[in-house]
């Protein structure tokens, strides 16, 4: 049930999310274990990938470090804030979030940090220290950090609408979801190039595949992790908006428009007038985002340490065919076709 606490943190009249890092000491907060929940949650089944151990959690595969804060999450741990809703970013990893977030951010905190301002956070902050990972937060046991966050809270997720606190998950919160999906060829060897920049254990690209198409990556598989936003989009396109990459990348001016709709800060003729909306695009661009100097040294730590300059590479629609047949491409396609059959999703 979602409750009032928290509302102590005052909304700031319009001013949108505060950075997380802004917000909390994110090191001064030591780690500690999720509290261990019935081992029932938990399925036997398991996968390795590469060494690292995937678990199945009602039905989806999350990493065997995550699993009990998953959990502890969706019993209650993410307590959605009720007077000023919550707004929560959710995806497949590689899907476009680093994306979405800096979109999200700039758009949500325009009034406080205008898109030009030389000392905007996204201009000294990774896009990840200003939208938190709440699963990786509940991982850690670093969830109580969530709390000191001010309204409206900005966080993000990688899990599935089903693995989301009930009253996120059957829309009695005031929380809005903002999904955004992407080709999963693209998205796949996004992986792969991620893996290896950061130095994780070798996993060919045909593994990555494999593990796309028989549902056992993270977070998958990833048709039902579609699947659930996308239908709970159609019940109530007030509550969950769903974003394509690829769409994003046609027109990001007007994604920019529908995201401010989408969170009640519609553009004013004003700010129109005035180009805000190209300002935030500009901000959020792949080659201004890379060239900050915190996305070219820092390094990210969520169990395992990922470089900042890891999550910009090509930021293009396609890449795939530089990397796999033809035959490989119709594959995957021809699976997720069968899955999302009379959805009405097409990717
Ligand atoms: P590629 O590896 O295909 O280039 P995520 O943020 O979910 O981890 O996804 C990372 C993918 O989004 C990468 O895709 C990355 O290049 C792309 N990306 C990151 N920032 C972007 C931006 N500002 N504009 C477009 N694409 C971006």
């Amino acid at each position: 049930m979602a409750n009032t606490e928290g509302d102590h943190l005052a909304a700031r009249d319009g001013e949108g999310p505060v950075a997380f890092k802004d917000a909390v000491d994110v090191e001064a907060t030591p780690a500690r274990p999720p509290t261990a929940h019935t081992a029932a949650a938990v399925s036997a089944a398991r996968v390795t990938l590469q060494g690292q151990q995937l678990v199945r959690v009602n039905g989806y595969w999350v990493f065997d470090s995550w699993a009990q804060g998953v959990i502890a999450m969706r019993r209650g741990g993410l307590v959605p804030r009720a007077t000023v809703g919550d707004v929560l970013l959710a995806s497949l990893p590689k899907s476009g979030t680093t994306w979405l977030k800096a979109l999200a951010f700039a758009t949500m905190a325009r009034r406080a940090w205008p898109p030009a301002s030389p000392d905007h956070p996204l201009r000294r902050l990774n896009p990840h220290d200003c939208v938190p990972l709440v699963d990786s937060l509940f991982a850690v046991g670093r969830d109580k950090l969530l709390d000191e966050l001010p309204s409206p809270r900005l966080m993000s997720t990688h899990m599935p609408l089903s693995l989301l606190p009930a009253t996120v998950a059957d829309g009695s919160s005031n929380t809005k979801i903002i999904y955004i999906c992407r080709d999963q060829k693209d998205r796949l060897v996004s992986v792969w190039h991620f893996r290896k920049r950061n130095d994780l254990p070798d996993l060919s690209l045909q593994e990555v595949y494999e593990s796309v198409c028989n549902g056992t990556c993270f977070a998958g598989p990833v048709w039902d992790h579609m699947l659930e936003y996308w239908r709970a989009s159609n019940a109530d396109p007030g509550r969950v908006l769903f974003l394509k990459y690829e769409e994003v990348l046609q027109h990001p001016g007007n994604t920019v428009r529908k995201l401010a709709h989408f969170v009640g800060q519609p553009f004013s003729n004003t700010e129109e007038e005035a180009d805000v909306v190209a300002e935030i695009v500009k901000l959020c661009s792949l080659e201004n985002l890379r060239s900050q100097k915190v996305n070219k040294e820092g390094i990210r730590d969520v169990i395992i340490k990922f470089s900042h300059d890891s999550y910009f590479r090509k930021g293009m629609a396609g890449d795939w065919r530089n990397h796999m047949t033809p035959e490989l491409g119709e594959h995957l396609d021809s699976i997720l076709c069968d899955k999302l059959d009379g959805s009405g999703l097409t990717i």
